[in-house]
């Protein structure tokens, strides 16, 4: 049985994902920051009740924290075949109102955060000969995005990453992708005030957001042997709005 680590899964994408990867039959590490419910009641909705799961509470942001959640991954199951770094926030602002703060916290979260688990896991997967890496990036980091100066920065610095990870760890049978998520209906997104949703729309082709599903198929797909000469690559997910 596969195992796969999904950081930031207690709602969202990363909540679909991992339910996605549970009828994949993966053994799963599910990190979470603070609603332990929320993790107790995915766990409770998984459809496939024969394979274990795990859930570590942590900020990814923390170097250290970050290191447990992989040693828990390894000391519970002994290898991990799969790395979804799905954690995101976002602290939007216009540039010349946006504080240090904001700034900080986004790149600490974002960038640094899946350094972090990368940076633990790098070792242990050089180590089975295997491994994939999915990053969660965005469009815009691809585009850029008023009021989105630090969010932008950092998912852009995530697709460096994926590449630079890409190469140094192709000899060692890991593969390193990042997916580029257009707007996708999450908590994250319904706090756009309506209006700019609407504006948003007209500039997507296929007219709607996207839904959290539609990055799962994406995630499952890097996933499996049927990416397996795919590596270093940014998959854009956003009916459109970016070409
Ligand atoms: P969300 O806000 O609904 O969920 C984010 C998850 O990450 C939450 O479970 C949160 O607790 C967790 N998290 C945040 N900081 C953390 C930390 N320091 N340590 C551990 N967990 C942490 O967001 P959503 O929409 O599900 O987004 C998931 C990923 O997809 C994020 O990386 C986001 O930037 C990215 N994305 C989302 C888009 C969208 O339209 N919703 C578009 C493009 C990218």
């Amino acid at each position: 049985m596969k195992t796969a680590i999904v950081t930031g899964a207690s709602r969202g994408i990363g909540a679909v994902i991992a339910k996605r990867l549970n009828e994949l039959n993966y053994n799963l590490v599910l990190n979470y920051r603070s609603s332990t419910k929320s993790m107790e009641e995915l766990i409770k909705s998984f459809t496939n009740k024969k394979t274990k799961n795990i859930i570590v509470k942590c900020n990814i942001s923390n170097y250290q924290d970050a290191k447990k959640l992989i040693d828990e991954a390894y000391k519970n199951f002994g290898k991990v075949d799969a790395l979804i770094n799905n954690a995101g926030i976002t602290r939007d602002n216009i540039l010349a109102l946006m504080t240090e703060e904001e700034f900080d916290e986004v790149i600490a979260t974002n960038l640094k955060g899946t350094f972090n688990c990368c940076k633990h896991i790098a070792r242990p997967m050089i180590k089975q000969k295997h491994g994939r890496v999915v990053n969660i990036s965005s469009v815009v980091g691809l585009a850029g995005n008023p009021g989105q100066v630090n969010y932008s920065a950092s998912k852009a610095g995530l697709i460096g990453m994926t590449k630079s990870m890409a190469r140094e760890l192709g000899k060692r049978n890991i593969l390193v992708n990042a997916i580029a998520p257009g707007f996708i209906k999450t908590e994250m997104t319904d706090k756009i005030p309506e209006d700019i949703k609407k504006e948003m729309l007209k500039n997507i082709p296929l007219e709607r957001l996207g839904d959290p599903s539609d990055i799962a198929d994406c995630v499952e797909f890097l996933i499996s042997d049927k990416a397996s000469y795919i590596t270093g690559q940014v998959l854009s997910v956003n009916g459109g709005f970016y070409m």
